[in-house]
């Protein structure tokens, strides 16, 4: 049976400790927008695509390339994409060595062929779709979270919903 060609994208996955503190923060605002599931929060550093089941090994080495830094992200700033309807917790200081890094894995992406991204990465958690407005501005504490792995996931629309299945991790 043939499988439809993969979306992926390279990811930071939050464990349980930061994971509840963004649930949490999900609760106080109540968006009135589509609320994402505890279990798909997550923070984005390189989108793909489609890539053909064949290309996946490709980038096992240049993700292997990845140094995770052991500076924190401080996820501190309530932010909004207008035009993606999304609302977000993002950082208002950019972490510097994540930066560099996330800029590189994409760099390395783009010279294997790999469609991605040209835009300047905002690190963002995105914890509510179809918001037709910014979110109420609350105070928010700050999420510190240090990440110490990166994920190759999967995205799939199910009927029953989106679906993400991590298929690699580093190191
Ligand atoms: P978002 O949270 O800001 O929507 C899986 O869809 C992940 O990849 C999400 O974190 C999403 O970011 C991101 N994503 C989806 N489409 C994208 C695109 N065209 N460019 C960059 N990131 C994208």
């Amino acid at each position: 049976m043939s499988q439809a060609e993969p979306r992926l994208f390279f990811a930071l996955w939050p464990g349980p400790a930061e994971r509840a503190r963004l649930v949490e923060l999900q609760n106080r605002l109540a968006a009135p927008g589509r609320r994402i599931a505890a279990e798909r929060l997550h923070l984005t550093l390189a989108f793909l695509g489609e890539v053909e089941w064949a290309r996946l090994d490709t980038l096992a080495p240049l993700a292997a390339l990845f140094c995770v830094p052991t500076e924190a992200l401080v996820l501190d700033r309530l932010g909004w994409f207008e035009q993606a309807g999304s609302g977000w917790l993002g950082c208002s200081q950019a972490p510097v060595a994540w930066t560099g890094q996330v800029r590189a894995l994409n760099e390395r992406l783009a010279e294997s062929g790999f469609r991605v991204d040209r835009r300047d990465w905002v690190p963002h958690v995105t914890l509510y779709r179809n918001l037709r407005k910014p979110f109420d501005m609350i105070t928010v504490e700050a999420v510190q979270w240090t990440p110490e792995v990166l994920c190759l996931v999967r995205s799939e629309r199910l009927e029953s919903g989106p679906k993400y299945t991590v298929l690699r991790r580093w190191p």
